[in-house]
């Protein structure tokens, strides 16, 4: 039998790494914690409680009362604040466009590396995010940076949700560009390719591609191999 192990997936805003990370995880029997979506759940809790968000102390006043649950389901994950499922409106733009400034306040990172760690504890788990190779799980067996161009992460974005909201795709690349600004120059755990980390460029690849690339990674880290 395979040893389960501890992956790692970070990368730019866009790049595909929730979608990946859901159906390898399902296909190898393995834990998916999508951490993006917990820093979404307090945004969108502190934006409903209409507290300011550049205020950090009201905002690390307000954790205290913002509990956050991750359920995992059959096609991926719930998530619930103060026990009210909120996994479809913190996709919105408006939490989108909130929720970089609320991921760089230590108070927040603090509370959710904490439940990160302890959900991770159990094995066979996959957590993407920003800081998860530097910072949450620096000793995972195997570390992946999923990338891709600006225009194309965009593109992704925009086709998900140009139905749903009324958004042109400039608008889209633009909040893009600027999370990934905000997320790389923070000081907070600031979003950083770990020189350990295997770079997967998604460009050119369909989804399906790159589920069976990044299944390929897990495979040979549950041998004990290294890449590079
Ligand atoms: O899916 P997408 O790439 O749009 O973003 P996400 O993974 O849902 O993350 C939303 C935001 O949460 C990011 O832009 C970061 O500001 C923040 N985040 C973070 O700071 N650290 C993490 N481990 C995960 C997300």
């Amino acid at each position: 039998m395979n040893r389960r192990i501890s992956v790692a997936i970070d990368g730019p805003a866009g790049a595909g790494k929730s979608s990946i990370s859901k159906v390898v995880a399902k296909q190898l029997g393995y834990l998916y914690i999508d951490t993006g979506a917990m820093y979404r759940g307090i945004t969108w809790a502190l934006l409903d409680q209409e507290i300011e968000i550049s205020d950090t102390a009201a905002v690390k006043a307000a954790l205290d009362h913002i509990e956050l649950q991750l359920v995992p389901v059959e096609d991926g994950l719930r998530v619930l604040v103060n026990n009210r499922d909120v996994s479809k409106e913190i996709r919105t733009q408006y939490v989108t466009s909130h929720v970089s400034q609320v991921a760089a306040q230590k108070a927040v990172r603090t509370k959710l590396v904490e439940m990160q760690r302890s959900m991770a504890s159990v094995g066979g788990v996959i957590l993407d995010g920003r800081d998860i190779g530097s910072v949450v799980l620096p000793d995972a067996e195997l570390k992946v940076y999923l990338t891709a161009s600006v225009e194309t992460r965009g593109h992704r974005r925009w086709l998900e949700l140009k139905d749903k909201e009324d958004i042109t795709l400039e608008e889209v690349c633009r909040t893009v560009a600027d999370r990934d600004t905000m997320d790389m120059e923070r000081k907070e755990s600031p979003l950083i390719c770990v020189d350990d980390a295997v770079v997967v460029e998604t460009d050119h690849l369909s989804i399906e591609e790159t589920v069976q690339k990044l299944t390929e990674l897990i495979r040979n880290a549950e041998k004990g191999e290294r890449h590079g």
